[in-house]
């Protein structure tokens, strides 16, 4: 039997709420089937950072690295709160991750099932997959502040793409296409961000030709946001660079039945180091304890993370009692534990 050592970082506000269901969830796919998760628990997030000072230290690094997947709530604050001004808990730890074990691919995909409410009126087919790049762009943390707290500060944010970085991502998102409906959209400002503007549509272009079967088109990021509005059911693959896919994707969730149930997988496709699955939502501090957090979407990560493993089977089964718990909806307030009992109820019928 097959045994997956796997790194559990609830985080903060409401991460261990949908973790705990996750959890849940992971333990009734898995159970029957031949493999065991060997889970190590990281208290890691604003929390931990309140208490000790430390966000991620080498050592945790070191041994989440050693693991051969990673499941993560969410971490953060309020946000702007001042006593966690002397820290960035979501670069340092957050973005931290996705670096250091090198997620290029952060894959969010985004399907809207029937029967969900969603703020559309006749949104059709809703089925695509948001490729969003994960360890360059504006995220870097490049740049710096001239003059600081002055009438003549300067604040300046580098975005940063390089032609290698483009290419891995723009392959897998090839190769997901190919898979799919065989049609892809790259998603960037070429008209003011010239410069990486040129770089994405030249390697899309190279790699296209690779990939015939794929029909491509492009779309500045501001008019995506209006099409994945008016006709969402246009979109297949999405791909686009770290800022873009961060807005894109919440977006995203909003127009298929909300953030919480929107799920994400940080991706190491070459398989380095491990991967780290996660809801694309935050640690939600306005309704934190209350029980109140929708566990669909960390559940769904689920999906992606035994779908990451190989075990297909196993994935299928939790998306589809997801889906058939998200249908059997009726606009019923229920609780996380609620919700969570109900889909791990599904997956054990
Ligand atoms: P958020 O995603 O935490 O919350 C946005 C809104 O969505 C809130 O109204 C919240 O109540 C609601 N919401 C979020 N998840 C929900 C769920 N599962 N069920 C029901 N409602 C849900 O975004 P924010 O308020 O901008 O950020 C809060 C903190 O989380 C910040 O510190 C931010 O940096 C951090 N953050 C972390 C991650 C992460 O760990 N991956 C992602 C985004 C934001
Ligand atoms: C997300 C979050 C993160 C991001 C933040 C918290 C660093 O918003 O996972 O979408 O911007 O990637
Ligand atoms: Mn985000």
């Amino acid at each position: 039997s097959r045994v997956v050592k796997l790194a559990v970082i609830p985080g903060d506000g409401i991460g261990p709420e949908v973790i705990a269901e996750a959890e849940k969830a992971l333990d009734a796919a898995s159970q029957g089937s031949d493999v065991t998760f060997d889970k190590t628990r990281f208290s890691l997030g604003a929390g931990r950072y309140l208490e000790t000072g430390d966000v991620l230290t080498d050592d945790d690094l070191a041994s989440i690295s050693q693991h051969d997947a990673i499941l993560l709530g969410a971490v953060g604050g309020v946000p702007n709160d001042p006593r966690l001004a002397g820290a960035n808990i979501e670069r340092g730890l957050l973005l931290g991750l996705r670096f250091a074990l090198d997620h290029y691919v952060n894959l969010r995909p985004s399907k809207l099932f029937p029967g969900v409410p969603g703020p559309l009126r006749d949104p059709g087919d809703v089925d695509f997959v948001v490729v969003r790049e994960g360890t360059e762009g504006a995220y870097v943390g490049n740049g710096g502040v001239l003059r600081p707290g002055t009438d003549h500060e300067i604040a300046n944010e580098l975005g940063v793409n390089t032609a290698h970085g483009v290419r891995r991502v723009v392959e897998y998102a090839f190769d997901l296409a190919e898979r799919r409906r065989g049609k892809l959209t790259l998603v960037h400002k070429t008209n003011v961000m010239v410069n990486a503007g040129r770089l994405w549509t030249r390697i899309v272009d190279e790699v296209a030709r690779a990939h015939p079967a794929v029909t491509v088109d492009y779309m500045h990021i501001d008019a995506a946001t209006i099409h994945l509005v008016d006709t969402p059911s246009r979109f297949d693959v999405i791909v686009t660079d770290n800022l873009f896919g961060d807005i894109l994707t919440d977006l995203a969730g909003a127009i298929t039945g909300g953030i919480g149930l929107a799920a994400s997988g940080n991706l190491n496709p070459a398989g380095d180091f491990p991967s780290m699955f996660e809801p694309v939502h935050g640690s939600a501090p306005d309704i934190a304890g209350q029980q109140k957090a929708d566990p669909t979407a960390a559940i769904g990560s689920i999906a992606l993370l035994l779908d990451h493993l190989g075990l297909t089977e196993e994935s299928v089964r939790v998306d589809r009692a997801l889906e058939e718990d998200i249908a059997a909806r009726d606009g019923r307030q229920r609780s996380t534990v609620e919700i969570g009992d109900a889909i791990v109820a599904r997956l054990t019928a």
